[in-house]
């Protein structure tokens, strides 16, 4: 998505400068990974009978998740072999780079929360960042599943996009610890239903 178009889009959707400002400075591969995450946030969230207050927060945080990945190196975020430990560590900082950024602004503190703990796992006890263990709110949940059928099923410069029903595997094999399991059981219903064909393969 162009520049502009970017900025109609986020603009449209109620984001304030600073906002809009932040998410232009994201490749356009970390965006459209946001804007798929966020709306499939979103369908979970309306389908778990989220009210509009919390619909609001979600599609936020859900949007902003990953704004932290712009002070990862280019050479590390772009890397076609797997990464180092060493720069698994720099990668993994996204969070809270992101959540820094997003400090300043006076946010909701779940929103801030999602852009923190989305990579915590749903039962507190894995994940990163390793300070913020402790269950997640349901919206850094939310996010997390978004988030991980997102980057299992497109293209990333390491590896193809992955199948749905490897996707789906990796889902069940480890709802009640990274993921709830009520999140995936809603993931399953509403992808089996084909509420959104970018999820079947
Ligand atoms: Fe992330
Ligand atoms: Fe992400």
């Amino acid at each position: 998505m162009e520049y502009s178009q970017r900025t109609t889009h986020l603009r449209n959707n109620g984001l304030d400068d600073t906002l809009v400002l932040a998410l232009l400075n994201l490749t356009d591969e970390t965006f459209a990974h946001c804007t798929r995450v966020h709306d499939l946030a979103m369908t979970l969230g309306i389908q778990m009978g989220l009210s509009t207050r919390e619909l609001a927060k979600l599609r936020l945080g859900a949007l902003l998740h990953d704004i932290g990945k712009q002070f990862i190196p280019p050479e590390v975020l772009h890397k076609q072999t797997p990464l180092t430990p060493e720069e698994w560590e720099q990668m993994e900082m996204h969070s809270v780079h992101g959540w820094k950024l997003v400090s300043s602004l006076e946010l909701d503190d779940e929103v801030e929360r999602i852009i923190l703990e989305h990579h915590v796992w749903a039962n507190g006890q894995g994940g990163y960042p390793q300070s913020s263990y402790g269950i997640p709110c349901i919206l850094t949940q939310i996010t997390t599943v978004a988030d991980v059928v997102d980057a299992m099923t497109s293209d990333r410069p390491y590896r193809p996009a992955l199948s749905f029903a490897t996707c789906i595997d990796h889902l069940e094999e480890f709802q009640g610890t990274r993921f709830n399991r009520d999140i995936v059981r809603v993931f399953k219903k509403i992808s089996s239903r084909g509420v959104n064909g970018t999820w079947q393969s």
